[in-house]
Parts: structure tokens; sequence; C-alpha cells
């Protein structure tokens, strides 16, 4: 499984591509706010192409996410338009993000607005992350209108299935892949019992239909999370920043690194230090 980092505050980025674990960086307009208000607390002036363009440099060579905003089929179509031909010319690694379904409500009619510029992007050469996926069937519509990447959104798929049935958690709380029962019942929303059960029903759909398309699950929490996603198949991890360090945290590392460091041989050491 691919790990991206999932940010776009640049001082993680740039220090995630220190470490040389990312594959690539999701965006999307909530991230790019808190980063950018971050710097505005500060103080800090903020052009944002700048901001962007820096992005996208370290990135070279690994894909970037960038979200459009607009809601309607015409508008998501100039914006992703705009923000390829502004920002990949940069490194040549943008991706456009569409969400499968921008309407707001259920009453609202716009629900084909997503794949539809899918559709007319994909057409047009322009790789898409179709975003917000939380049923399988979203992922397969969108897919099939060309869609390079689908994310899933495991996290929230776990707080939705918690907050419905007043389950008192915290956000990075663990999730069993394999569902969770509540008063003798399996919890569940639309045939999915966890997030990362979604991931793995996404994954299996678009493989029965010999589609390309690649699953990035999105929205992990913790570790445990992204290992369950890479063993249902996930091709892409999104991760936030904090949860990266947290992959390599174990007590009996720390504590055979200490044995070791203890036990070191001074002629040994003399010999191969650097
Ligand atoms: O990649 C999608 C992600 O940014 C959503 O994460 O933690 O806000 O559910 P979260």
């Amino acid at each position: 499984m691919k790990i991206f980092i999932d940010s776009a505050d640049l001082d993680e980025i740039k220090q995630a591509y220190v470490w040389g674990v990312c594959d690539g960086i999701t965006t999307n307009p909530s991230l790019l706010k808190k980063a950018v208000d971050v710097r505005k607390k500060k103080g800090q002036k903020l052009d944002i192409k700048s901001y962007l363009t820096e992005i996208l440099k370290i990135a070279k060579g690994t894909p970037v996410s960038l979200e459009v905003t607009e809601r309607t089929v015409k508008g998501m179509i100039e914006q992703g338009k705009k923000l390829y031909a502004l920002f990949n010319p940069i490194a040549h690694n943008v991706l456009i993000k569409i969400p499968v379904n921008p309407a707001l409500n259920a009453a609202d009619t716009n629900h084909f607005e997503g794949i539809a510029a899918i559709k007319a992007l994909s057409n047009a050469k322009i790789p898409v992350n179709c975003t917000l996926i939380f049923i399988p069937e979203q992922a397969l519509l969108a897919a099939k209108a060309g869609a390079k990447i689908v994310s899933p959104f495991a996290g929230r798929i776990d707080d939705y299935l918690r907050t419905t049935n007043a389950i008192k958690f915290d956000k990075s709380d663990y999730f069993p892949a394999h569902g969770w029962m509540e008063k003798g019942r399996l919890l569940s929303d639309h045939g999915v019992v966890s997030g990362v059960d979604l991931v793995r029903q996404c994954v299996q759909i678009l493989k029965n239909a010999n589609l390309k398309t690649e699953v990035l699950a999105a929205s992990l929490r913790n570790p445990r999370q992204v290992r369950e996603a890479a063993l249902v198949g996930a091709h892409i991890g999104t991760i936030p920043f904090t949860v990266i360090p947290d992959l390599l945290k174990h007590s009996k590392t720390y504590e055979g690194m200490a044995t070791f460091t203890n036990d070191v041989v001074k002629e040994y050491l003399e010999l191969t230090k650097g």
C-alpha cells in the first residue's frame, strides 16, 4: 500500500518527505484552511500560488490532490481545469479532487454533478481523485466515470456508526474492522460495518468489475486502521502527519534499543564509527 500524507501544511509535508515515507499528498478545503489559518495567526502573509507551488515541488515525482470547491458540474469542470492548468506544469503531479456527489442534502437534485465532472475531466486527460465516498456504489460509479482514484472515508464512517448509536468516542479511537456489537446488534450503515469494511468492499467491487481505479483509504486515524486498510487491499492510505510516527512505535523496540545501546563493544565502535 502506498502512503500519502493527508495535509496541506508545508512544514508537515516537508518533514514527511524528509522521512522518505511519502508516496503522495492529499489536500482538501478544510486541510488548506487549517494550514492557512496557522500562518495567518503567526502574522505571515500568504501567497496561495507560491505556497501550493512549494508543496508541488517537494512532492515532485509523487501525486498531489487539489480539490475543487465549486458544486455545479460546470463550476467543477472549469475550476478543475483551471487548477490543473495553473499547478500541473510545476511538477506534473496534480490530481483534481472531485466530490462524488456535491448535493448538500437528499432534497438537492444535483446528485450526478460530481460524476459528470469526473467524466468530463477524465475525458480531457485530467486525472481525478473522487472524494467523499461513503458507500461502495459511489466508488463504482466514480470509477466507471473515469476516476483514477476513489477515496472512501474510513474514519468518518466509524464516527458516524458511533454517533448515530450514541457511543462515546475519541476521534483517534480504534474501531474494529469487523464491526461493533451494541446491545446484541452489529452496527451498520448501508451494509457497511466499519471504515475498513467500506474500503474492503470498494476494493472488491472494483476488482470484480476489472476497473483499474485505485482505492485510497482516507480519513485514517490510527496505526491499526492503516494496517487493516493495507490488509484489505487498499492501494493507497492517506494518513495525518501525527499518525505517521505512531506507525513506528513499540515498547519492545525501545527496550531492545536500550539493550543494544548499552552493549556496544568499544573496539567495534572505534573501528566502524563514521
Ligand atoms: O482524506 C480525507 C480526510 O482529510 C478526512 O479526514 O479525519 O477529517 O475525517 P478526517
